[in-house]
C-alpha cells in the first residue's frame, strides 16, 4: 500500500519525505487555510520536495471553474493531480481532464456509485473519506472493502486512495481491505512505529549491554 501525506505544512512534507516511505501528498482548502500561504507556491514547494503525485484541490464548484483552476494547477509541475469534488460537474471535469492526459483524484467520496462513475471517467484516484463516515455513525472501512470489490469485479484502473483517515487501526484495516493508497497526517505515519514493548526492550537491551561492558 502506498503511503500520502495529508497535509499541506512543508515542515510535515520535508519530514514525512525524510522517512523515505512518502509516496505522495494531498492537500484540501481547509489544509492550506491552517497555513495561511499562497496555494501556487506551496504546491510548487510540496512538489520539490515530493515526486510523487501531489494533489491540488479546485475551489470551483461548477464544470468551467474547475477546468480553469485544474489547468493552472496542472502547469505548477508533472507531477500534480487535480483534486475535484464527487459531483456530476465533478464527473465531466474528470473525464474532460483525463481526455487531455491531466490525472485527478476525485474527493469527498461516500458511497461506492460515485467511485464506480468516476472509474468510468478515467479518474486516476478515488477518496473514499473513511473518518468523515465513522464520525456520522456509518463504517466508513466498509466503504473501501465495496470499492475494492466493485473494481476489482471490472479490472477498473483507478486507485482507491483511502481518505480522513484519524489513527492507526484506520491504516492497519485500509492495508488489509486492499486500498492502493492511504493518505493521513504525520502523526499517523509517525505513530505506526511506536510500541510499548518496543520503547521497553531498547531499554532493556541498553541495561544489559551496559551492565556486561559499563
Ligand atoms: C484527503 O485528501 C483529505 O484531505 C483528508 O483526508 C480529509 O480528512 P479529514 O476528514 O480528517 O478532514
Amino acid at each position: 500500500m502506498q503511503i500520502y501525506l495529508d497535509s499541506a505544512s512543508l515542515e510535515d512534507v520535508k519530514a514525512a519525505h525524510d522517512l523515505g516511505i512518502l509516496d505522495g501528498v494531498t492537500t484540501n482548502p481547509t489544509l492550506i487555510a491552517k497555513e495561511r500561504v499562497d496555494y501556487t507556491r506551496r504546491l510548487a514547494e510540496i512538489c520539490a520536495v515530493c515526486k510523487g503525485p501531489v494533489s491540488a484541490e479546485v475551489i470551483a464548484t461548477e464544470f468551467a471553474g474547475m477546468m480553469r483552476e485544474g489547468e493552472a494547477h496542472a502547469k505548477i509541475a508533472p507531477n500534480i493531480v487535480v483534486k475535484l469534488p464527487s459531483t456530476v460537474e465533478g464527473l465531466k471535469a474528470c473525464k474532460a481532464m483525463s481526455d487531455k492526459g491531466i490525472r485527478t483524484n476525485l474527493t469527498l467520496c461516500f458511497q461506492a456509485l460515485q467511485a464506480l462513475m468516476v472509474a468510468k471517467a478515467g479518474a486516476f484516484l478515488v477518496s473514499p473519506f473513511i473518518g468523515r463516515l465513522d464520525d456520522v455513525g456509518e463504517d466508513g472501512m466498509e466503504l473501501i472493502r465495496t470499492i475494492r470489490k466493485v473494481y476489482d469485479n471490472y479490472g477498473m484502473k483507478t486507485k482507491v486512495l483511502a481518505a480522513s483517515i484519524r489513527h492507526t487501526n484506520h491504516l492497519l484495516h485500509c492495508a488489509i481491505a486492499g486500498a492502493d493508497v492511504a493518505t493521513c497526517p504525520l502523526k499517523v505515519i509517525q505513530e505506526c512505529m511506536k510500541h510499548p514493548l518496543t520503547d521497553q526492550g531498547i531499554e532493556r537491551f541498553l541495561a544489559d549491554y551496559k551492565k556486561a561492558f559499563g
